[in-house]
């Protein structure tokens, strides 16, 4: 069966490596900064497609297609939906609704593919089964994903419902600036962890690191720290929804000062505040100087950080001596961010 699984823009190849590891799954296209890859999967691999950690959706592909982006090119869409095997899926006894997502220059809209979409399954189910299938927008049973990508068509039956897997069940306390768990977990992954070895994010927010490690690495004992008693009163009730409470050590404390708080820690993992958050250069400057010195002095192993502020991280990571050995550009909300790995 062949998936289309949706993830952090720059982290695709994180997610095949995943999917591979966990389902066995083989790639079959890795499209960098698109945040989707395709990949081939036994079918009982569909059981375990929720546990993976880095993706968003996960999804049946039927068809893809290379589409233009003027108007009268509706029309191919229309094709490629009506012969796409949709109505192995969409009945008349089954309510659907197509779910359409745009991006790129196109001459139309995310409406207008929905539209014509939903036409074109309804051909199908009628040309198939002599009747219409019932059109339900709010509970559909089926949902039809159908993405136009820059020249790319896609279309598919959604696994994950309407709720992408990014949104983890465990936020019952949403932070301010909290980092998604997809992201969260790719930073783990490419930190290249031992289990058993200690993980910390020391400016942990709502705790979604620590929890993420939590989920992947069941040995390692874990500490979340931050230095606003809110946020760790808002991660310990996060961490409690999803079961980890117990294992997480929790801190109220700084991460300027962290020789104050642990002896030495194999692995910090962190998403710090960006310049454009806390407002002056000043503050950036000093808040990354002094938590790099900080670090340099407890970390036995590696430290990943995404962050905006990456000039300012290398030179500071140079004065102690932490070596950069990864550095990739990932999509963070609206912002381009940088995952950066520095080693001991
Ligand atoms: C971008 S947020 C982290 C969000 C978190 N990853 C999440 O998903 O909820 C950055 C955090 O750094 C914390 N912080 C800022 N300065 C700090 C310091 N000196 N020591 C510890 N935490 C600090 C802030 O309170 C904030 O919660």
């Amino acid at each position: 069966m062949r998936l289309l699984l949706t993830t952090n823009p720059g982290l695709e190849d994180v997610a095949a490596w995943e999917a591979g590891a966990r389902l066995g799954a083989r790639l079959v296209e890795e499209r960098r900064l698109h945040g989707r890859i395709i990949v081939d999967v036994g079918d009982d691999a569909l059981e375990l497609v929720d546990e993976l950690r880095c993706i968003h959706r996960a999804r049946i592909l039927l068809s893809k297609a290379s589409i233009c982006g003027e108007r009268r090119c509706l029309e191919e869409l229309r094709g490629v939906v009506a012969s796409s095997g949709v109505d192995e899926y969409v009945t008349p006894w089954t309510s659907f609704a197509v779910r359409a997502e745009r991006s790129g220059q196109h001459e139309y809209t995310s409406m207008d593919v929905a539209r014509v979409a939903g036409d074109a399954v309804i051909e199908a189910v009628r040309a198939r089964y002599g009747r219409r299938p019932p059109v339900n927008l709010d509970h559909p049973a089926v949902i039809v994903a159908v993405d136009v990508i820059g020249d790319t068509a896609y279309v598919a039956i959604e696994l994950s419902g309407d709720m992408s897997w990014h949104r983890r069940g465990y936020r019952v306390y949403e932070h301010p600036a909290s980092l998604k768990p997809s992201i969260a977990a790719g930073m783990l992954y490419l930190t290249r962890i031992r289990d058993g070895e200690s993980i910390m994010d020391p400016m942990c927010g709502g705790g979604t690191i620590p929890i993420e490690a939590g989920y992947l690495f069941e040995e390692s004992p874990l500490v979340c720290m931050d230095i606003n008693p809110r946020y760790i009163e808002g991660a310990r009730m996060n961490a409690a929804a999803a079961l980890l409470d117990r294992r997480i050590r929790f801190i109220h404390g700084d991460a300027r000062r962290l020789k104050d708080y642990v002896g030495s820690i194999d692995y910090m993992v962190s998403n710090p505040p960006y310049g454009i958050r806390l407002g002056s250069p000043r503050l950036v400057r000093s808040l990354y100087r002094e938590f790099i010195a900080s670090a340099s002095e407890v970390l036995e192993k590696r430290m990943t950080i995404i962050t905006t502020e990456h000039r300012l991280v290398r030179e500071e990571a140079e004065k102690h001596g932490l070596r950069i050995i990864h550095e990739r550009t990932v999509a963070h909300g609206n912002l381009w961010a940088r995952i950066m790995i520095l080693e001991a």
